[in-house]
């Protein structure tokens, strides 16, 4: 097939273009390169030695994405691109609302004007509020904390009313835990533009030295050992989710939960990484980082028995992977 991937240079963008390439489909990335960089086109051709075809666009741009649909015939679209900082979206809001929900509005008229009917979109598990865990793709939303949450509960509601005006269209709303790690050949990962405020990049970060130590964030949650718990996913699982995605949907609407189904604390994380690099990791316990939630995994059965995927990596995979990559690449 030929899938068109908005924010294909990003990092889960960028090992979905692997997987994809991978598995035999041809791939149209539109990229503005806010927060990614053309080298890592090159790196994705060296990994697979498959070419892709790049538009620098922004997605909010309608003319631009009319262009690349007139141009191509397109199979199938995946929707990555959007602003990702929960704490900036607060901040931010406009920005946010603008960027990741105009994106989905002008991607899905260009789909109805040219006849394009698969549609996958990048959720996160941040939609399910304050709901208990595991999550179940068939609980009811809550509210998030965040505009950026926001953002992926309005476009899930988007493509929704759209499905159901076009019964011949096929959508996928992935919702993703918490991706880390990074392709094994160390080529390819996440790279913040700033000081990162997720936990595995700022782990690598302490590991390499840029960082004098990792602050947890609370050690008195309702958890075994106090920290707060996260559903962590190799980021190369995931991107096979999206492939497997792709080849089984059906018409209709489909949510998935992407994640392991496994609940790991801060602090064992700390510890998986520095038993798998064999790093000491300088860390102290500070106070709650506002908006945070004790617990947060994923039931992911619907996906194992519908999309016969499951996540193959292990939490030493991902700290293995996630060093491997900052130590080649990210920086200094
Ligand atoms: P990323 O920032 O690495 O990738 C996003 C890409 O989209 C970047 O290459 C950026 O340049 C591009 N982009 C952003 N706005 C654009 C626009 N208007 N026009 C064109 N390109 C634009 O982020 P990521 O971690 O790869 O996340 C990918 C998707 O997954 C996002 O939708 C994100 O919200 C979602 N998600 C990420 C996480 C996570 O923890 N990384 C968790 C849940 C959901
Ligand atoms: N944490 C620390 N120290 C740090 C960074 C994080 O203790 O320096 C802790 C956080 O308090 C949290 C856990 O590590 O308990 C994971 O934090 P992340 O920032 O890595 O991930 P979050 O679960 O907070 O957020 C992720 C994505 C969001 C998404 C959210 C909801 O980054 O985009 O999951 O699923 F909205």
């Amino acid at each position: 097939m030929n899938i068109l991937v908005t924010g294909g240079a990003g990092y889960i963008g960028s090992h979905t273009c692997v997987a994809l390439l991978e598995a035999g489909h041809r791939v149209i990335i539109a990229d503005n390169l806010c927060n990614s960089n053309l080298e890592t086109l090159n790196k994705i051709t060296k990994i697979t030695s498959k070419e892709v075809i790049f538009y620098q666009i922004d997605v909010t741009d309608e003319s631009a994405i009319d262009n690349i649909f007139s141009k191509h015939t397109i199979d199938g679209i995946i929707h990555f691109a959007s602003l990702k900082a929960v704490s900036e979206s607060v901040e931010r809001p406009l920005i946010y609302y603008y960027n990741n929900v105009i994106s989905t509005i002008l991607l899905t008229k260009a789909c109805e004007k040219h006849s394009v009917k698969r549609f996958v979109f990048s959720s996160s598990a941040t939609v399910y509020g304050k709901n208990k865990v595991p999550y179940v793709e068939t609980m009811k939303l809550l509210p998030t904390t965040n505009p950026y949450g926001e953002t992926k509960a309005i476009s899930e509601r988007i493509l929704t009313d759209m499905a159901k005006v076009n019964p011949d269209w096929s959508v996928a709303l992935l919702r993703y835990f918490n991706p880390v790690g990074a392709h094994e050949s160390g080529l390819i990962g996440e790279t913040p533009n700033s000081i990162p405020n997720n936990l595995m990049p700022r782990i690598t970060q302490v590991a390499k030295g840029k960082l004098p130590r990792l602050y947890v964030f609370g050690n008195d949650y309702p958890t075994t050992d106090g920290t707060c718990v996260r559903d962590y996913i190799h980021v190369c699982d995931l991107a096979k989710g999206h492939v497997a995605a792709l080849n089984k949907l059906s018409k209709g609407v489909h949510i998935y939960n992407l994640g392991t189904g496994q609940g790991t604390s801060v602090l064992r994380l700390i510890h998986a990484f520095q038993e798998t690099n064999n790093i000491k990791i300088h860390y102290e316990i500070t106070a709650r980082r506002p908006g945070d939630i004790a617990e947060c995994y994923a039931d992911v059965s619907k996906a194992e028995r519908e999309l016969g995927w499951t996540a193959k990596r292990d939490l030493s995979a991902m700290c293995r992977d996630a060093w491997r990559f900052e130590k080649k690449h990210a920086g200094p």
